[in-house]
């Protein structure tokens, strides 16, 4: 197969946002309690983190923190996680059917998050509570000093606030399984009114109202304009969640995740679009694409629902395979393409529940085959986003149609001239021969080439077996006369730097 590009430094869609490369730490099975926090293990530091994780944690990338969930947050009392730790209480989780601890509240979590070098998006409960609620933790986390909460803050250690800057008007609000689930209409009230409420105590933050739990939602689309019509004025973003899976066997559909995720940003977008035209309003609302990856959902919702209440249980830990690594470098692909509208998005989650990093208890912690594109992505894409329009051979899928078997995104530095590509070739069964026009960047020699891709689509990293699907250079890469060429073996992702 073949495909071709130009590339030119004109063609911006955006500058990269860096909130792009999010991610997603939730009170949910090992996530915090032996993800990244497991006092005794045998990197713990003093706080009780696991210094491996936070090793992989920045090497990842990682930009921005949503914390605390997810369907957790829709139940929790943030204050049941701050003052002296012996006296916090053991509750319910009744989205997780477990039972928190609450050892990890805001303090060490902002502790944690420094150490990683993150930056918090914190999710306000607008499931059991309300705006007294938001107001409460908004003025513990940021409010300077000399008031009941910010002086508790201080008495608890951090004596300066921790300024986030971008909140979470609840989760999912949309969905029937969320405790405290709201019709459109008495969430897009709450969210405004919550927004209205912590924008007068600080008018410089940022506000997520929550957009629909997934595109397949029946409210899907309905639900968004509802909610932006009450709260256009007050919010900033429309939150996304997207999670996709290999179904039956059909690979084909599965690699092609990423049209659907096209789809579903600019059918948000329009949504957001058509509400801010009848309110004759001039502002755009960003979307927030606070939730996606490769779950396998289907075998989640098959499962019982467990009988024991336990701390920190194994909860959809699902374990990558190379293809689950190409969807979600292709989901990168798209999130970057809209980079205009979606600026920001987080992977969910960080560890062990359907994550890039995973541990063991008192174990090793290992990087999912999903770990590299994203860490490449992280690394690699500066500067501004570039519209690529590829000439590309076609590839049949079930659920798509006919679709582009590349799937490509570039990226320039004007500051330094660097100039960063990723493709995705979607066949199953051929390669992809690619050729890039650089006669509009002229200077550039090839700095490194990763591709990540096996003979075995299937092959998984496990914790005996780490290293077994890493991102390898590729050798195929050419540049003369100002044209690169590529070679993208079937079912890989790839990246090249030019400097
Ligand atoms: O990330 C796992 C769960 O998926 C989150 O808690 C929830 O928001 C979504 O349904």
């Amino acid at each position: 197969l073949s495909a071709s590009f130009p590339l030119n430094p004109s063609f911006v869609i955006a500058p990269v946002n860096r909130r792009t490369f999010g991610t997603f730490v939730e009170h949910m099975g090992r996530c915090v309690y032996t993800g990244i926090y497991e006092p005794g293990h045998p990197t713990a530091d003093k706080d009780g983190f696991r210094g491996d994780v936070l090793e992989l944690t920045r090497e990842l990338g990682a930009t921005v923190v949503r914390y605390p969930g997810g369907n957790f947050v829709s139940g929790y009392r943030w204050e049941d996680g701050i003052g002296p730790v012996g006296e916090r209480p053991v509750r319910r989780d009744l989205a997780w059917h477990s039972l928190e601890t609450n050892e990890i509240g805001i303090d060490e979590f902002a502790r944690w998050a420094k150490k990683a070098d993150l930056e918090i998006m914190y999710a306000v409960n607008l499931g059991t509570r309300g705006v007294q609620e938001a107001l409460d933790v908004q003025e513990y986390l940021n409010h300077p000093e000399g008031t009941r909460l910010s002086d508790l803050r201080r008495a608890n250690g951090a004596k300066e606030p921790y300024d986030v800057a971008i909140f979470c008007l609840g989760n999912e609000m949309d969905g029937p399984w969320q405790t405290g689930h709201k019709t459109a209409h008495e969430y897009g009230r709450l969210a405004a009114e919550t927004a209205r409420a912590l924008r007068s105590a600080q008018p410089g933050i940022e506000l997520v109202a929550c957009g629909s739990s997934s595109s397949s939602m029946p409210t899907f689309g309905a639900w968004e304009a509802e909610v932006l019509e009450l709260a256009y004025d007050q919010v900033d973003y429309i939150s996304a969640h997207a999670y996709y899976e290999e179904h039956d066997g059909d690979l084909a559909s599965f690699l092609a995740s990423a049209v659907d995720m096209d789809h579903f940003v600019a059918s948000v977008v329009a949504t957001a679009d058509s509400v801010g035209a009848r309110l004759k309003s001039t502002k755009k609302i960003g979307i927030s694409f606070d939730e996606w990856n490769v779950w396998y959902l289907s075998r989640f919702e098959g499962a019982p629902t467990p009988e024991e209440w336990a701390v920190a249980p194994r909860v959809i830990e699902d374990h990558y395979n190379v293809a689950d690594a190409v969807v979600v470098g292709s989901l990168l692909v798209s999130l970057l393409r809209h980079s205009d509208r979606v600026t920001a998005a987080c992977q969910a989650q960080l560890v062990n529940v359907i994550a890039p990093i995973m541990t063991e208890p008192g174990g090793r912690a290992w990087r999912q085959t999903i770990f590299h594109p994203f860490a490449l992505t992280a690394r690699l894409a500066k500067g501004e986003v570039l519209r690529v329009e590829p000439r590309a051979a076609t590839v049949e899928t079930a659920r798509y149609g006919t679709v582009a078997a590349l799937d490509a995104v570039a990226t320039h530095d004007p500051q330094t001239g660097e100039v960063s590509v990723f493709a995705v070739n979607r066949s199953t069964s051929e390669p992809t021969e690619l050729t890039i026009d650089l006669t509009a960047l002229p200077g550039l020699q090839v700095a490194e080439t990763w591709t990540v891709a096996d003979a075995d689509p299937y092959a998984r990293n496990t914790a005996d077996d780490p290293e077994r699907v890493v991102p390898r250079e590729n050798g195929s890469a050419s540049l003369s006369g100002g044209t690169l060429t590529l070679e993208l073996p079937p079912v890989s992702w790839s990246a090249v730097r030019l400097v």
